[in-house]
């Protein structure tokens, strides 16, 4: 999930880094041991007890997480960050969420800077073959926004080892000039 992150050869400058959805921070943890002097970490997690482990874990580390207990839907920090790292369960949420989502990501992702999620495997598609109904309308919804998104995947890495298998994806800025 952070090997994105950190993949490019230099540096402009300081990064400024949002991790959304941190649970207790394993995600966070790798964040923080290698982000340099300098550099910006904002963690948004909607559930509070999260966030208070999350602010003990992380107290008086190198570069210390400002931990923000808020729904990304209603965070607005008023800057732009070089990377977005979430581990939002998306195929969870009402439709209309993921694509609010979607778009507060963007509104917060600079035009160069890279987004990374991770999905399960198959998830959505066993959902769907098994889901009737409304929730089955769901699924099929989130499948389009996602494949509207698709040309701005830059990478998808598989993890067969993750419980269940799941897959890292790497979307850039719609707004992004070239191929990034
Ligand atoms: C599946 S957990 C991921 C935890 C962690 N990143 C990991 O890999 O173990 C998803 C997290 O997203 C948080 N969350 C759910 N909806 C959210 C929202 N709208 N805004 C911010 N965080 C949210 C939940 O509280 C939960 O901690």
């Amino acid at each position: 999930m952070v090997r994105p992150v950190f993949s490019s050869v230099h540096r402009d400058g300081p990064l400024r880094v949002l991790e959304i959805g941190a649970g207790v921070g394993p995600v966070t943890e790798e964040l923080v041991a290698r982000l340099l002097p300098g550099d910006r970490l904002d963690v948004v997690e909607l559930n509070p007890e999260f966030c208070t482990v999350l602010r003990q874990r992380f107290a008086g580390a190198g570069v210390e997480p400002a931990v923000h207990q808020v729904s990304i839907l209603d965070f607005a920090p008023g800057i732009r960050y070089h990377h977005i790292v979430s581990g939002l369960p998306l195929a969870n949420f009402p439709s209309e969420m993921v694509e609010n989502i979607y778009a507060r990501i963007f509104e917060l992702l600079e035009f160069n800077g890279s987004f990374v999620m991770f999905e399960h495997v198959m998830g959505r598609e066993l959902l769907n073959t098994f889901t009737t109904g409304q929730a089955r309308q769901r699924i099929e919804r989130i499948l389009q926004i996602e494949e509207a998104l698709e040309p701005l995947v830059l990478g998808r890495t598989t993890v067969p080892l993750n419980m269940p298998p799941a897959r890292v994806l790497v979307r850039r800025h719609p707004g992004a000039k070239g191929d990034a």
